[in-house]
């Protein structure tokens, strides 16, 4: 029997404190953890909640902190460094894994080399319980439901009120910067592999449902990698909007700090130095107020022209990434073995068989995990009615090839019908 039902590693940092101040609410099982003792046990303190401290340098120490607990959140950042030797330990010492990573590199790590090694663990394995995979993860689920046999899917999101952007906090904007470095990073999935591309390799328009309409254009987020787990649809592209006068200035900048990393890796480490100095202040809770997000798909079959779009809104990523990551620990805390109990029933394929209780051993997305219902447990989140449309043959071989242009050309040829395929307005009432 664990001692702790959950360990939260990373604390000390942006997403950690919201989220550990968000636990505190329901304390439980809970135990704090992180590599700096001044900043764990102030916090610590001052939530009354117990801690921990270990680095993640040491395989015994961490093995020692994690083996009485039933489940590890790492929310420590960028996960390419914390999250090999914390799941090295969770594998050794059977203890479940969750994270709220964006890497595709530790996506990678987590659903191709070491799925092996979590199933014969008995241990469940979820990355990307944030903000950055779950609505994108579940809409992409739900999409694949209503066209089963869908050959492409494109994902978006947009601020509702683009007068009110959210900056990303220190620790995503270095995230972000060190996957640039990642060879993979700027990949899309096409025919079924991940190919790379370049950024804005394709745009279209998308009309979000408070946003308005915009101009997207494709930049790689993971879902590219995960969506096909989740749906094994094999075109998939990712979307933000975009400022076309921006596109040639933003084009160099990517390709200047790629070269440069590649080419240079210390750079990454000046890069990490001029956040710190002049981008410390992560977003404060006045910044976060009332920030929603609304988030878009659209999944069809090129050889039909038959497909569906589909979009809901929810809270700012942060809110969201914290409120999402520990409905993520309850239901594993509830649906999980102890790790290493059941390690003969394995998901074989990633995927948990639908209507069962009990999570079985391995890696998942997380609308495998729990399905797409996930999202109803975060508060605040709406999802708007699913539209059903036949494109024209022109417009399916527009889109098809991706042509920059093709979307609102695609989109002005959709002969759309309106149908109610999920209840227009369902809000989820969970962790708030
Ligand atoms: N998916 C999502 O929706 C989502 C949302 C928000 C953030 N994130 C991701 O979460 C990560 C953290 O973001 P943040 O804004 O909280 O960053 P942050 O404020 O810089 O915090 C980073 C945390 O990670 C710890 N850490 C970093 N490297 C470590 C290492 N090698 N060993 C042990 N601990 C280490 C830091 O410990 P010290 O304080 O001791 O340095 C700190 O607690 C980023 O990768 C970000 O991209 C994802």
């Amino acid at each position: 029997m664990s001692a702790f039902q959950l360990l939260i590693y990373g604390c000390s940092g942006y997403i950690g404190r919201l989220t550990a101040e968000r636990a505190a609410l329901h304390p439980g099982s809970v135990v704090l953890a992180g590599r700096s003792r001044k900043k764990v046990a102030a916090l610590a303190d001052k939530l009354d909640l117990p801690y921990r401290v270990f680095s993640l340098d040491n395989p015994e120490d961490i093995d020692a902190n994690i083996r009485d607990v039933k489940v590890v959140l790492n929310l420590a950042g960028p996960f390419a460094f914390t999250t090999p030797p914390l799941i090295h330990s969770c594998i050794r010492v059977q203890t479940h894994y969750l994270d709220v990573t964006t890497e595709p590199s530790v996506f990678h790590l987590l659903f191709e080399t070491l799925s092996p090694a979590i199933r014969n663990a008995g241990i469940v394995c979820i990355p990307g319980v944030g903000f950055e995979l779950v609505p994108t993860d579940v809409l992409a689920a739900m999409l694949h439901h209503h066209i089963p046999t869908a050959t492409h899917l494109d994902l978006s999101f947009a601020f509702s009120d683009q007068s009110r952007p959210l900056a990303a906090s220190p620790g995503a904007t270095k995230t972000y910067l060190s996957t640039l470095a990642d060879p993979q990073h700027c990949s899309a999935r096409i025919d079924g592999r991940m190919t790379p591309v370049r950024h804005f390799y394709k745009t279209r328009r998308v009309a979000f449902p408070t946003a308005g309409s915009a101009l997207v254009g494709f930049v790689p987020w993971a879902d590219s990698l995960t969506a096909y787990y989740t749906t094994g649809i094999p075109n998939i592209d990712t979307f933000v909007p975009v400022d076309p006068s921006m596109v040639r200035s933003a084009l160099w900048s990517f390709f200047l700090v790629r070269a440069l990393l590649r080419h240079f890796p210390p750079f990454q480490w000046l890069l990490f130095l001029l956040v710190d100095i002049f981008y410390s202040r992560p977003p404060s809770d006045a910044d976060r107020k009332g920030v929603r997000i609304d988030v878009w798909g659209e999944a069809r079959d090129e050889r039909t022209g038959e497909g569906v779009r589909g979009s809901l809104q929810t809270m700012e990523g942060y809110g969201f990434a914290s409120c999402a990551a520990l409905e993520a620990a309850r239901e594993l805390i509830e649906r999980a073995d102890e790790g290493g109990a059941v390690s003969s029933a394995t998901g074989e394929e990633n995927e948990n068989r639908s209507g069962e209780d009990r999570i079985r051993p391995g890696t998942y997305t997380p609308s495998r995990a729990f399905s797409p219902n996930f999202i109803f447990t975060i508060p605040n989140t709406t999802l708007y009615t699913f539209i059903r449309f036949k494109m024209s043959p022109a417009a399916s071989r527009l889109a098809s090839v991706g042509l920059a242009s093709s979307s609102s050309s695609s989109i002005a040829a959709v002969k759309s019908k309106s149908t109610t395929l999920i209840p227009p307005v369902i809000q989820g009432t969970g962790w708030s």
